[in-house]
């Protein structure tokens, strides 16, 4: 059964008492059974956020995670470290990752198995740019990011990943995707992945989408066959909009 999700990527934004205080009127939002809610503040949030959440169903999820266990790498986290504060999802291969950070889809696939192997769920993301869109090569690029991080996996291994298809142009811009063209790229990730491990894999994995995702765009994006819930930006900013998009299915 595919899971329908809604996760809220906070970014590098609010401080501490900020962000509680916006994760305290989440919790006492009404956010339908059903629906899998997850946030996903900066780092520094996670431990006290785990505590915040105790009583709740919402599930907290990390933006990064470096793919050793521990060692020599000033300023990383590892995966472990993150499983033992409570976190049960981890972004991997953001744009803003490979764009800013020169992550790419071989690399990622190292911190895909390692947030597997700690019992971890990785939100593993894809999508082109303007211009790889305006060159047709959409296809080609989603296709080559979703088997380079993903496809070294056992079937049971790719049943514990969510993918996310964020197009770039639509990230921040206030320019969503249309769910005609959202829909086309989540069914051919859909197939792409069927291709690969058969339909069964391919029925059972939660494909969100990311981009502009906004209260008043939320139901008809979820509307949509191939797309089971939404990686939130901006919306995810504000209480009232991440429960609209929460309970928008
Ligand atoms: P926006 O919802 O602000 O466009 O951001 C999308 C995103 O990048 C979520 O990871």
């Amino acid at each position: 059964m595919r899971q329908k999700i809604v996760a809220g990527n906070w970014k590098m934004n609010l401080d501490l008492a900020e962000g509680k205080e916006l994760l305290l009127s989440i919790i006492d939002g009404q956010i339908n059974e059903g629906t899998t809610a997850i946030v996903i503040p900066p780092f520094i949030h996670l431990n006290s956020f785990k505590q915040m959440l105790s009583h709740t169903k919402i599930a907290l999820g990390a933006q990064n995670c470096h793919q050793q266990d521990s060692g020599a790498f000033t300023g990383e986290v590892s995966a472990a470290m993150l499983k033992s504060v409570g976190v049960e999802y981890v972004v991997l291969g953001h744009s803003e990752r490979r764009e800013y950070f020169m992550e790419d889809s071989l690399s990622l696939s190292f911190k895909v198995t390692k947030v597997i192997e700690k019992g971890l769920r990785p939100i593993y993301c894809c999508g082109e740019t303007l211009a790889q869109r305006q060159e047709g090569e959409h296809f080609e690029i989603i296709r080559a990011q979703v088997k380079n991080g993903l496809f070294h996996l056992n079937e049971m291994e790719l049943l514990n990943c969510v993918v996310a298809y964020e197009p770039v142009w639509a990230i921040g811009t206030g320019e969503t995707a249309s769910p005609a063209q959202a829909q086309e790229i989540h069914a051919f990730i859909r197939k792409t992945i069927a291709t690969e491990y058969g339909d069964m894999v391919a029925e059972n994995i939660s494909i969100l989408y990311g981009g502009s995702v906004k209260p008043n765009n939320a139901e008809e994006l979820f509307n949509c066959p191939d797309i089971d819930g939404g990686l939130v930006g901006g919306a995810a900013l504000d209480a009232n909009s991440f429960i609209a998009i929460c309970n928008s299915f």
